[in-house]
C-alpha cells in the first residue's frame, strides 16, 4: 500500500449506521452537556464505534481537558485498562476513579509493556500528529486515533 491510500474500511455504512441509535441513548448521559473545546457528538461517535470494534485491553488518552472523552472512552471499553495524560489535570471535571492520571508528556513514559495490538491510542492534544505517529510506532502501538480536524483550508493535499 502506498502512503497516501487509504486502504480497506475495516467497517461497513450499515455497522456504522446499526449502532448509531445505541449511541444517541449513550450521548444523552454524556457527563458533560457542553464540551465547548472538546468533542462533539459526530467525532464521539466516530471514536466510541472503533474503539468499541477494537476492544483493547489498555487505552492511551492524551489531551482530557474537561473529560468528556476519558468518559466516552470508559463507556466504549469498560474492561479496559485507561491512562489518561494531560499537563492540565486541574481543568477535569469528570474524573473516573478507575482511570489512571498523568501529568507528563506521552513521550515521558514508558508504555513499552502495554504498547502493541492489544492497545489504542487516542491523541487530541494539538501536538504535531505526525511526531506522535513516529512516537507511538517507536513504543510499538498498532492502532491510534487521532481527534481533531485540520483548520478550514489546511487539509494536507496527497498529490
Ligand atoms: C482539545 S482538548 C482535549 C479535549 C478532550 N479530549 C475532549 O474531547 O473532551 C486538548 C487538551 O490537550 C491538552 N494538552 C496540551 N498539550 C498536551 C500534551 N503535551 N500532552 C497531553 N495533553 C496536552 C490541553 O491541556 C487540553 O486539555
Amino acid at each position: 500500500m502506498k502512503a497516501n491510500e487509504i486502504g480497506q474500511n475495516p467497517w461497513t455504512r450499515e455497522q456504522m449506521t446499526a449502532d448509531v441509535q445505541e449511541f444517541a441513548e449513550l450521548y444523552s448521559k454524556r457527563p458533560l452537556q457542553q464540551n465547548t473545546g472538546g468533542m462533539g457528538a459526530p467525532h464521539m461517535f466516530a471514536t466510541w464505534f472503533i474503539a468499541r470494534r477494537l476492544a483493547p485491553e489498555f487505552i492511551v488518552e492524551s489531551g482530557i481537558w474537561r473529560g468528556q472523552s476519558t468518559w466516552l472512552l470508559e463507556q466504549a471499553c469498560p474492561d479496559a485498562e485507561i491512562h489518561s495524560i494531560d499537563l492540565y489535570l486541574d481543568k477535569r471535571i469528570y474524573i473516573s476513579p478507575r482511570v489512571h492520571y498523568h501529568d507528563s508528556d506521552f513521550t515521558e513514559i514508558d508504555w513499552t509493556d502495554i504498547a502493541g495490538p492489544r492497545a489504542l491510542v487516542f491523541f487530541d492534544d494539538h501536538q504535531d500528529a505526525y511526531n506522535r505517529l513516529m512516537q507511538s510506532y517507536w513504543f510499538g502501538f498498532e492502532h491510534v486515533i487521532f481527534e481533531d480536524n485540520y483548520p478550514l483550508g489546511k487539509a494536507i493535499s496527497t498529490r
